[in-house]
């Protein structure tokens, strides 16, 4: 099979791989990268363990020590490869409109064209290694296999926690199944005889990229999450997104979770936060000692897969189930006073990413307790307490993430698994803003909700390579991960939302929250994390129609005495800083809700702009 290309090197194809579509791939990117070795990945555990020691003989992980935590890594990247790379991710669809002006877009066949010389050899000296994954229960209707083409085993590695990795996914193939196929890169061959680095990856040249309408990904030059764990946001979000809008569903950067009241009720949420925004935390939230009644399970802690579906009352209801089978969450900041539930899950068989290294071999970062008399940073230099305080130096990267399996949750949700997905009774969309919106606001209706969601801003975060901290739009905590059109995504949330109607069905609530707001300290007046049940209570009292809240410019919120305060000092005065409708700050805000309209122009969904006219009426009354 192609043996001039080839040089002798062998494909290595196992028996039990019988799809053809895939083989004949696997050979034309074998003679497109040429790799020094081909690797079909089993996803055992024993191909886990060998990948793993071969890069910490090769200085890619460190072991950390097994007392502390047994059967986990360290893994440090390099400084120009610590975060995803929104201004190289490109959605390279045939028409420019297609992708829309919130996305980088380039034409396919330009962007084959740039991208055929790089591919070009770029897994000289290293093994290719073929990843199959199933994002979803493997076999379940809902699920879609991928197949990832790395040359970097730490993906591998990463890609049996994150997904349903291995040889099964084979099976569920069969002769002619269908999968998106993913080739990835580090983009840094290996002359004969060079000798490699620890974090291979190429500072200078980097691309990821999506083609929509033939489903493919191909990523170039980073070897760090988002950018190289291409089941994630690639797949799961960017391509999922509009397999979603073809076929009549929703792909979503949102958290599953189910909260049971003191009662046995169990209610389902789905909340989509921007990156490193409280997904995760708010996903494995433990509610405060006052209302220990109440308990949150998780379903999935950042991507959701969302389909309508008849229930067993014969209802439509909305669906969703999580993708992943993982996390690859943000270190900085848990501890086990703001996440026990996280803290528990990283006790084992974790890897750990740009993270610190403490001189007993175990992990430390920024609020994750008392800082260790010394450690070696992220970047392998000596850290102390006292240089920090001199110079600012962090321990780990802001955007320092752990990976690790959801069997390790302690709250996991026993549906987490379950390929019916579980009944969604509400959504959830929040930014981090330190001023103007308040904690939560419930919309009246489904096309007011979609326009809270459609005009949230965030502050940027650690999660994109880039500026930190400034207000931008971001859509459904979706600006980085819609792969088509950002108009067109909006008019088919409307679209799903009449069809659901139409279908008799029950719509879930919608509602904004802030957890960020701040004092003029400075400080975050909300306290946040597990005190965030009370918030959620109220959500599911209004649910239950047992509070009525007070209308406000936007939409309903509850009222101070709405709220359970037992077991916590929130005056009335510290609740109004929280809520407060500052109308000059919402004047400035609609500026920037119209300079977003006016960017996405272009189809879009005259409902919005109707909402947005009577919200300035509202506000100018
Ligand atoms: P991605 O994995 O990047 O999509 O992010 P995520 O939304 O899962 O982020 P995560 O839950 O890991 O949030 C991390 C950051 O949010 C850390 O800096 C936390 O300290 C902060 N955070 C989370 N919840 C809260 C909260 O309720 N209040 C405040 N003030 N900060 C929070
Ligand atoms: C995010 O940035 O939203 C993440 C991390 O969840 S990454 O997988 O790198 O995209
Ligand atoms: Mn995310």
């Amino acid at each position: 099979m192609n043996a001039p290309v080839m040089q002798g090197l062998t494909l290595n194809t196992p028996s039990y791989v019988k799809n053809a579509r895939l083989i004949a791939w696997v050979a034309d990117m074998v003679a497109l990268c040429k790799p020094a070795a081909v690797h079909w990945c089993d996803g055992s555990q024993t191909e886990y363990d060998q990948l793993c020691e071969g890069m910490v003989a090769s200085g890619t992980l460190k072991r950390l020590n097994p007392a502390k935590r047994a059967n986990s890594y360290l893994a440090c990247s390099d400084p120009s490869d610590v975060a995803r790379v929104e201004d190289r991710t490109y959605i390279c669809s045939e028409h420019k409109e297609n992708a829309g002006p919130t996305n980088n877009w380039m034409a396919p066949a330009e962007m084959r064209a740039t991208l055929q010389p790089l591919f070009d050899g770029c897994m000289a000296g290293r093994t290719m290694y073929v990843v199959p994954f199933s994002m979803g229960p493997l076999g379940s209707p809902i699920a879609h296999i991928g197949i990832e083409l790395s040359d970097s085993p730490y993906v591998a590695v990463n890609m049996k926690i994150m997904t349903r990795m291995g040889k099964a996914v084979f099976d569920v193939l069969g002769t002619d199944g269908d999968f998106v196929p993913c080739v990835h890169t580090v983009g840094a061959p290996l002359a004969q005889g060079q000798a490699d680095v620890a974090w291979p990856c190429n500072p200078k040249v980097k691309y990821i990229v999506h083609y929509p309408e033939t489903r493919e990904i191909w990523s170039y030059g980073s070897g760090y999450g988002g950018n190289a764990l291409l089941g994630k946001k690639c797949f799961a979000l960017r391509i999922a997104s509009n397999m979603g809008r073809d076929q009549g569903w929703l792909a979503e950067h949102m958290l599953i979770l189910g909260v049971t009241n003191p009662e046995g009720k169990k209610y389902h949420v789905a909340a989509a936060f921007p990156s490193a925004c409280g997904k995760t935390n708010f996903a494995m939230l433990i509610p405060p000692q006052a209302l220990n009644g109440w308990k949150v399970t998780t379903i999935g802690d950042d991507i959701a897969w969302i389909k309508p579906r008849k229930d067993a009352s014969g209802k439509t209801r909305l669906f969703a189930i999580n993708p992943e089978a993982g996390y690859f969450g943000v270190a900085p900041g848990t501890n086990t006073l703001t996440n026990p539930n996280c803290m528990a899950s990283l006790d084992k068989d974790v890897i750990f990413t740009n993270v610190a290294l403490t001189d007993d071999c175990d992990v430390w970062w920024e609020g994750m307790g008392e800082a260790p008399a010394h450690a070696i940073d992220w970047q392998g230099k000596d850290w102390t307490p006292e240089l920090a305080k001199e110079t600012g130096a962090k321990a780990a990267h802001p955007n320092a993430r752990f990976t690790v399996a959801s069997t390790n949750n302690p709250a996991l949700d026993s549906a987490w698994d379950d390929p019916a997905g579980v009944p969604i009774d509400a959504f959830i969309f929040g930014g981090r803003r330190s001023t103007t919106v308040p904690l939560v606001t419930e919309a009246r209706n489904w096309v007011e909700g979609v326009y809270m969601a459609a005009t949230m801003g965030s502050e940027t975060t650690a999660a994109a390579f880039g500026a930190q901290g400034v207000v931008r739009r971001d859509p459904f905590a979706m600006l980085p991960f819609t792969g088509y059109n950002m108009s067109d995504y909006f008019q088919h949330w409307l679209t799903m939302g009449e069809r659901l109607q139409a279908d008799g069905a029950q719509l879930p609530a919608i509602y904004c929250v802030n957890w960020f707001r701040k004092g003029a300290d400075g400080k975050f007046v909300w306290p946040g994390y597990g005190e965030n049940m009370r918030v959620l209570k109220w959500m599911i009292d209004r649910l239950e129609g047992s509070v009525a809240g007070t209308e406000t410019m936007f939409g309903t919120s509850p009222t101070y005495g709405e709220i359970t305060w037992s077991g916590l000092d929130f005056s009335q005065a510290q609740f109004d800083s929280v809520t407060s409708i500052d109308k000059a700050a919402w004047q400035q805000e609609l500026v920037l809700h119209t300079e977003l309209f006016n960017q996405l122009a272009y189809h879009l969904p005259k409902e919005l702009e109707e909402t947005k006219a009577r919200l300035e009426d509202r506000l100018n009354a």
